[in-house]
């Protein structure tokens, strides 16, 4: 079949405000907007100003009534051994009866909500209560330390924690209720209240005044026939804050909108991912994570699919068809994962002799983003699914693909190693250091022309000057997604790598600055530096390297141990942060800047040159033999 991707690019760049205007019929507006797209709003303009929606009306309500019985549902976990189906009515009824004891609870629209949960169906329920009544929802992800928890609470500053008592990973039940006490007593702002749901594997202690029971309310609300209605907001209004990485231990508060937001998931399913109502789609990735929230929650319940919720791995529970298994079972037609989880499928099971076991005759297709997705996994994928292998590059902070393949609308020949070309919505460029574009096949930053399409974030959380110097003044007039690459004489893109100190750890976003904000808190540390160094199942792994003061007199080995527990208390274990070595001295130039890119190549066992402005040459031997055996 013939693309119609370079006809709707150009529908799109000929006229945005018409192209978005029709994707917008996909929503039910309560009021329509003033304007599709206003510049003179925000820091580059507003999508769908004026107009008035809910999200989880058109997410739940709408479809309750259209096909109350399918489901909209379906939880399936390997790690309690339990599964579960809840319809579209069903799922209203939890919505709606959550959403009025969140209001009991004093939440208004506007107030926050974080919700800091494992992947159960109350997590996904939790988000669309908040978004029925208008309360802006912050999730955070289960392997965060209460510290990252307590910056959180402080931020975004909300009325009320959603939790479980605790998540199950495959090694341990992790406890949430006590990490959440702690976080709270760490933050200067408290909520007002905790709505715990306790899980049969664990029983949370209660703070009796502070703590709501979960099952209890809800069971009072449904009892006394308490649900609580969708409450209109602007399209402009935020929808949720999701926090990722920055270049300090600081995160960024992501904003996501109403309007602008439904608007652009519900193009992408049909057009990205070739999804039509009804039909099953999977994204195998954590609410407490931007794929989560796009592709779990609200895009195939905002046209009607049925969602997945995994709580499992794809290895391990119980072994490496795990992911087959779900797929045949719950007649799965697109996958969503990132590149890890397969390179984790194919280490234990080259051959690929779990697939054996299942008939994947109904599955169409697999998509992978998060991180780089290497040409190897990709052809090994392609080779035992036989279905398109779909790589796709976007981040936290644009909410779904800048450049994709478009399977929707006829796919593209797939070049691997290219998530392929930009998404309509994107005009996509690459820049040298002087804001010159570049021409074909030469690297640059990858940059978008303003305006950003709906759905991307129009801000950072009570931050507009972090996000205008964060994003928009490296390039004046484009956004800067600090992510290096190039465009071919094809127009498919390439990305190389971050140009900040971001590193992709099993598709999970981290920042070594923060990492060395908490090495250089530990008392015997004098300087320290965090690289990502090449994981051949993460793709990559943090790597720090200290010096420690003079005089310190205490054992290196024993100062390594200290640091990566140190890490795993203040950043949480999803830092997956082991490699820690003592050396003598940092590699640094005469300006006394720490040679971080040399010291990653050498780790790596790439070609490097000696940097024509390095302090001293012989410290990156130090370097190179303190890493014999590490990495
Ligand atoms: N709550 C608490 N702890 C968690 C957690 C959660 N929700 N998720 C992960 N962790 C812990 C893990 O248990 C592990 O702890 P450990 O050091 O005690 O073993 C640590 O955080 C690192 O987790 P992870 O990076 O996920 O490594 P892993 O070895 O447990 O699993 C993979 C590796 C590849 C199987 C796993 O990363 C995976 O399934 N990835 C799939 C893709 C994905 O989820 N991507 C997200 C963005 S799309
Ligand atoms: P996150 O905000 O967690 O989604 O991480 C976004 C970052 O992950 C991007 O800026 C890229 O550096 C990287 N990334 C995401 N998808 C891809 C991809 N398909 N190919 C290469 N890098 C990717």
């Amino acid at each position: 079949m013939q693309s119609r991707y370079p006809e709707t690019y150009a529908q799109w760049k000929a006229n945005p405000q018409a192209f978005w205007a029709k994707a917008a019929k996909a929503v039910d507006w309560i009021k329509p907007a003033d304007a599709i797209f206003d510049p003179d709003q925000g820091a580059y303009g507003r999508w769908f100003v004026g107009a008035e929606c809910n999200t989880c009306w058109n997410a739940v309500d709408r479809h309750a009534a259209m096909r109350p019985n399918q489901a909209a549902l379906i939880y399936d976990s390997p790690v309690t051994g339990t599964k579960r189906t809840l319809s579209y009515a069903e799922l209203k009824t939890e919505v709606a009866a959550l959403a009025a004891v969140i209001q009991d609870l004093g939440v208004r629209k506007g107030d926050r909500v974080i919700v800091y949960m494992p992947m159960i169906p109350e997590a996904v329920i939790a988000m669309l209560a908040c978004a029925r009544i208008g309360a802006i929802h912050s999730v955070v992800f289960g392997g965060f330390a209460a510290k990252e928890l307590a910056t959180r609470l402080d931020d975004a500053t909300p009325k009320l924690v959603l939790a479980a008592s605790c998540g199950i990973e495959p090694n341990r039940v992790v406890t949430y209720k006590p990490l959440l006490d702690e976080a709270i007593a760490l933050a200067s702002n408290k909520p007002e209240s905790v709505l715990l749901l306790q899980r049969p594997q664990c029983e949370a202690a209660m703070q009796p005044g502070r703590d709501h029971d979960w099952t209890a309310a809800v069971s009072a609300a449904k009892a006394a026939g308490r649900l609580a209605d969708c409450v209109p907001v602007l399209a402009t209004d935020p929808l949720y804050v999701l926090y990722t990485s920055g270049t300090t231990g600081k995160p960024k508060g992501v904003v996501r909108d109403n309007g602008g937001h439904m608007v652009a998931l519900a193009w992408s399913m049909n057009n990205l991912y070739g999804m039509q109502p009804g039909e099953v789609f999977w994204a195998a990735s954590d609410v407490g994570w931007v794929v989560g929230h796009s592709y779990i929650v609200y895009a195939p319940l905002l046209i009607g699919c049925t969602t997945v919720i995994y709580e499992g791995k794809p290895v391990g529970t119980p072994d490496p068809g795990a992911f087959w298994r779900m797929i045949a079972e719950h007649d799965i037609k697109v996958l969503f994962t990132a590149p890890t989880a397969f390179r984790a499928i194919r280490k234990e099971d080259p051959k690929a002799e779990h697939l054996a076991r299942y008939d994947l005759g109904g599955f169409r297709a697999l998509f992978l983003a998060g991180e780089r997705a290497d040409p190897d996994t990709v052809q090994w994928a392609e080779e035992i699914l036989k279905v398109p292998v779909i790589d796709h590059w976007w981040q936290t902070e644009t909410g779904w693909a800048i450049v994709g393949n478009p399977l929707g609308l006829g796919a593209l020949p797939v070049k691997h190693g290219s998530p392929t070309v930009p998404m309509p919505g994107y005009d996509v460029q690459i820049l040298d250091e002087g804001g010159r574009q570049v021409g074909p096949n030469t690297m640059g930053s990858i940059v978008v022309k303003l305006p950003l399409p709906p759905g991307c974030l129009p801000t950072l959380w009570h931050a507009d000057d972090r996000f205008k110097e964060g994003y928009l003044s490296a390039y004046p007039g484009y956004y800067n997604t600090s992510d290096a690459g190039f465009v071919d004489q094809d127009g498919y893109l390439f990305i190389m790598g971050r140009t900040d100190d971001i590193i992709n750890v099993a598709g999970h976003r981290l920042s070594t600055g923060g990492m060395e904000e908490v090495l250089a808190s530990h008392p015997d540390v004098a300087e320290c530096a965090v690289i990502g160094v090449k994981d051949a199942l993460k793709g990559e792994q943090p790597c720090g390297f200290v010096v420690l003061k003079a005089g310190a007199n205490r054992s290196p080995l024993d100062v390594e141990k200290e640091i990566v527990k140190l890490v795993r208390d203040k950043i949480g274990p999803v830092a997956a942060f082991k490699i820690a070595i003592t050396v003598n001295r940092l590699p640094k130039t005469r300006s006394g800047k720490i040679l971080r890119g040399t010291m990653k190549k050498i780790a790596d066992g790439d070609s490097w040159s000696m940097p024509a402005t390095i302090d001293d040459p012989a410290v990156l031997d130090e370097i190179a033999a303190a890493l014999q055996g590490k990495v």
